[in-house]
Formats: structure tokens, C-alpha cells, sequence
């Protein structure tokens, strides 16, 4: 199986070299977990490699992000003027996300792609659009939400996403906010059973520590022991 570098040296070390190629992964974790470096660390290893890449982003725009990744020496700007990379902000508001989404996914014929963060998304209505009127229809409202979590509507958004994802050639990462403590592995709780692996990082402030787990990986051999990890200028790293 061909392995795709995650840039995190120690983690494809612990993986048989890499992300399965063409696979989705889930990384899930607290806020300031590491999730978006980690989107920039796997992003950058791509374009080194003149592989092409996508950053698409929900809940921040494009200019804060491509700061935060030259800060930590992530500088994509001449990736960018060269094509090789795009970050794309998507507006949760407008209510064809998906097309917009799943025509960027499916047409630029990508090596690595990142959605960072997929938790907005699962919380908004899905709306398809009515082919006689040419207008978006809201097939599944809010007020159709379920109040014990609304499963049926969070896997049905989630469906959409990964089945975009899937048909592409794209190996991808997905991240979900956790909240501190939670047992779940993604925020929705779905998200782990769908992708193909799933990456966890967690803090613990008490200790001061980071730790990276890998909780599913599938076609790989690997450990579920929490691995010591550090944020440094550079990004993320085994210790
Ligand atoms: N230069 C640096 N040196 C050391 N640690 C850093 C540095 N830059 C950022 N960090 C750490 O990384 C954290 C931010 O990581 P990141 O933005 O990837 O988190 P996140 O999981 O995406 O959070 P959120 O859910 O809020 O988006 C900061 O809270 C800080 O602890
Ligand atoms: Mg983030």
C-alpha cells in the first residue's frame, strides 16, 4: 500500500511510513489541541513534493490562517502564487456550501485535502438545490433536528463530505473540535465510524503535556499508546 508522509516524523514512524494513500482522516481534539498545525505541517509536506493541495476552512478566513501558519514557519504565500496550494473559505451561510464544496473537491484533481474544521458544518441544515426552480430547497431544517442529538441529519451531512472526499484521488484530513474530557473521538460521534483512521490529541494542562494518539488506522499496524508530543515553532513533534 502506497503511504502518504504526514510531515510528523515521529507519527509515520508509527504508522508503516504514512497515511494510506487516498484514505480520510479524522483528527479530533480540544481547542489548541494542535489540530490546525497539523493541517499545515501535512499541507506543507505536500507542496514540497509539488503535490497539489487544498485548505478549505469554515470558521475563519483565509488571511488568519495563512498568519498563524507563517508564524509557526509555515509559509505558503509562494505555493499559492505557483498554484500549488489553495485555501478556500467556505460561509456556512450560503446555503449551496455543498456544491461549492464537493465542485472544489471533485474538480481540482488534488493530492491532500484538509477541512478544518467539519463541526460547524455538522450543526446547519442541508439544502439541495431544486432543479425546476434553480433555487436552494432546505430538505432537512434545523427545526428537524432531533433533540437527542439529531443523528439522522449529522450523518447525513457527514455523508456528503466523506463521499465527496472518497471518489477523489485525495488522501484527506478532517478535523473535529472535542471538548475537553469528552469520551467521544469527534464531536458529532460519527465522524470516527466513517473515516479511515482516527488521530486524537489531547492535553493535560495539569502536567503540562500533549499527547497523539492513533485510535484507528485501517490497512496499518499500529500502537494506541498515547504518544508524547510537543508544539514548537516549527510545529508538532515527538519527544
Ligand atoms: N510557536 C509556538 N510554540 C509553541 N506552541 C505553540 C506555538 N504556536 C502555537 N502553539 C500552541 O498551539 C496551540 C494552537 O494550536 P492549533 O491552532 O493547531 O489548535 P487547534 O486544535 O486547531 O485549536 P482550535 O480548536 O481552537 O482551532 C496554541 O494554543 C499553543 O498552545
Ligand atoms: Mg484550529
Amino acid at each position: 500500500m502506497e503511504r502518504i508522509k504526514t510531515g510528523i516524523t515521529g507519527l509515520d514512524n508509527i504508522i508503516e511510513g504514512g497515511l494510506p494513500k487516498e484514505s480520510i482522516t479524522l483528527v479530533s481534539g480540544p481547542p489548541g489541541g494542535g489540530k490546525s498545525i497539523f493541517c499545515f505541517q501535512f499541507l506543507y509536506e505536500g507542496v514540497k513534493n509539488g503535490e497539489k493541495c487544498l485548505f478549505l476552512t469554515l470558521d475563519k478566513k483565509v488571511d488568519g490562517i495563512l498568519t498563524q501558519a507563517k508564524e509557526l514557519g509555515f509559509d505558503f504565500q509562494p505555493s499559492i502564487e505557483k498554484n500549488l496550494v489553495k485555501f478556500l473559505f467556505l460561509n456556512i451561510n450560503k446555503k449551496l456550501i455543498y456544491e461549492t464544496m464537493t465542485n472544489e473537491i471533485l474538480s481540482g484533481e488534488y493530492d491532500r485535502i484538509v477541512l478544518d474544521s467539519i463541526t460547524p458544518l455538522s450543526e446547519m441544515p442541508i439544502y439541495l438545490r431544486n432543479i425546476e426552480t434553480n433555487t436552494p430547497n432546505e430538505v432537512l431544517g434545523s427545526e428537524e433536528l432531533t433533540p437527542d442529538g439529531n443523528l439522522p441529519i449529522r450523518r447525513l451531512h457527514l455523508r456528503y463530505i466523506m463521499n465527496a472526499l472518497e471518489t477523489t484521488k485525495a488522501t484527506s484530513i478532517v478535523t473535529s473540535e472535542l471538548p475537553v474530557g469528552s469520551s467521544y473521538l469527534s464531536r458529532d460521534g460519527i465522524s470516527e465510524f466513517l473515516a479511515d483512521a482516527v488521530v486524537t490529541l489531547n492535553l493535560d494542562p495539569t502536567m503540562d503535556r500533549r499527547k497523539l494518539s492513533v485510535m484507528k488506522m485501517r490497512n496499518t499496524k499500529h500502537t494506541l499508546k498515547p504518544q508524547d508530543i510537543i508544539i514548537e515553532h516549527d510545529g508538532i513533534k515527538f519527544i
